[in-house]
């Protein structure tokens, strides 16, 4: 058939940990920034709702795991809470043992594969104390945590993920105040984001040393960069903008070395990168089996201004506007349904056709409660449209030889966004704030169709 995916692709959708779990302060759990984050500053959270508020899948995931099978689901990805495995950073958790064990287990009985990530942005508190992500022994810390996650869990996990958009909590707290430590500085910005990097080829080493059966790979927000026009200058905007978002995590994780405009980049902003000699080597050795996408928006640019001294960034792009773009008015993303065959296109021409998987996808929309129509049921055909639209040019993008295997929505139920909270509803299935219950949205059924007959359903 036409419109049919390649067998065995992979159906499902995409969660965190710290969004979905809740039990926030239980069962030996300790704190991560974020639960520090509120406690201290709760004004900077949307509605003033806290890590602690979120849906509750500890107490509820044998019924979530039923609706996910429900939805056609054979896959499914969420992460491990550092903080509530090894609270201490040394000692195991045996009640998050049980607990993770369970989660797992049932998954697997339900036909779901579990697709298991060690940090989605939850750094434990009292190493954030310590220094987080520029404090190079942050690696060892992490290696160990990727270490016990392997040896307790590797015989029900066989595709472990080690970060989720590791650029984010840099971006966001070391060139921006919407993560924590929240400063503005590229220089503590860049050795953070190499440490993170190198926690990353530390628990591929780990992976492989162990003989971990399966496979173990990352998860990259990829936003492919568009330059305003054919202008040299915003041409070479774009660049950069590659450059930095994009290919700062790619080419290491995939090629196992930096891209040289990143090492000029570091030259002509005096940057002093702290490294040891053996760094580079490992890299090198350990690239990752899978890559995962998520995809949400492009990233338009145009000529940057040499001359800024406001903001380094600047003086490599600009963002542009683009006048014409489709806009997510609540998030305020643009949606720019051919970035994904763009990428896609990229991966196999630049990156050696690896494995990969759309690890996310999805619209985050205000007011559903708007849509709900009489017998309770969202109607989210923008969200139908917005999957099937993005899924064509995937198609595309797999029909002219692109590795992909498998695409996650983000996300499963509703659920609770740094410092967003419930504001963009994202879920396939609605969360009652008030009773925690769970309702499917039109999109659900529509997912169910669409996964279980591995096509795009005709018509909806
Ligand atoms: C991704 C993250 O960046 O986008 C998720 O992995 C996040 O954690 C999702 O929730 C949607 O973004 P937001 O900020 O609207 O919740």
């Amino acid at each position: 058939m036409m419109n049919e995916f390649p067998k065995g692709f992979l159906w499902g959708a995409a969660s965190s940990g710290p969004q979905l779990e809740g039990a926030a302060d239980i069962d030996g759990k300790v704190k991560t920034v974020w639960d520090h984050w509120f406690e201290t500053e709760p004004d900077k959270f949307y509605q003033q709702i806290g890590p602690r508020d979120v849906s509750n899948f500890y107490f509820r995931y044998k019924e979530d795991i039923q609706t996910m099978k429900e939805l056609g689901f054979n896959s499914y990805r969420t992460s491990i809470s550092w903080a509530r495995l090894l609270p201490d950073g040394k000692h195991v958790n045996e009640k998050a043992v049980t607990f993770y064990r369970d989660v797992f287990t049932r998954l697997k009985e339900n036909g779901v594969k579990p697709i298991i990530n060690l940090f989605h942005f939850d750094m434990p508190y009292h190493f954030h104390e310590k220094g987080g992500w520029e404090n190079r022994d942050i690696i060892h810390e992490f290696a160990f945590y990727a270490k016990t996650a392997f040896d307790y869990f590797g015989d029900l996990v066989e595709e472990w993920v080690t970060f989720n958009e590791p650029i984010v909590p840099i971006e966001m707290g070391f060139l921006n105040d919407k993560h924590l430590p929240a400063v503005v500085d590229i220089k503590r910005a860049f050795q953070a984001g190499f440490h993170t990097m190198l926690a990353h080829v530390y628990a591929v080493k780990v992976f492989k040393e162990n003989q971990n059966k399966g496979k173990i790979g990352i998860i990259l927000n990829l936003t492919p960069s568009y330059p305003r026009s054919e202008n040299p200058a915003d041409q070479e905007a774009a660049k950069w903008a590659d450059v930095l978002f994009n290919r700062s995590f790619l080419d290491p994780a995939v090629h196992g070395t930096y891209p040289s405009e990143l090492k000029q980049f570091i030259e002509n902003e005096q940057i002093e990168l702290h490294y040891e000699d053996e760094d580079f080597a490992l890299m090198k050795q350990y690239t990752v089996d899978f890559l995962g996408v998520n995809y949400y928006q492009p990233r338009r640019v145009q000529a940057g201004d040499k001359a800024s001294n406001q903001d380094v960034l600047q003086k490599y792009f600009i963002p542009y506007q683009w006048p014409e773009a489709k806009m997510n008015p609540h998030r305020g993303w643009e949606i720019y349904e051919k970035g994904l065959y763009d990428i896609a296109i990229n991966i196999r021409n630049n990156y050696s056709n690896i494995p990969w998987y759309v690890a996310e996808n999805g619209i985050g929309v205000e007011g559903e409660e708007q849509f709900i129509d009489s017998l309770g049921e969202v109607q989210d055909d923008y969200r139908i449209e917005f999957m099937t639209d993005h899924l064509r040019w995937l198609q595309k993008g797999i029909a002219e030889g692109s590795n992909c295997y498998g695409y996650h929505v983000w996300t499963f139920i509703d659920n609770w966004s740094w410092l967003n909270e419930y504001k963009n509803r994202y879920g396939l299935v609605r969360l009652d704030l008030e009773t925690m219950e769970r309702h499917k949205k039109k999109s659900a059924s529509w997912f169910y169709e669409l996964a279980k007959g591995n096509t795009l359903p005709e018509k909806w």
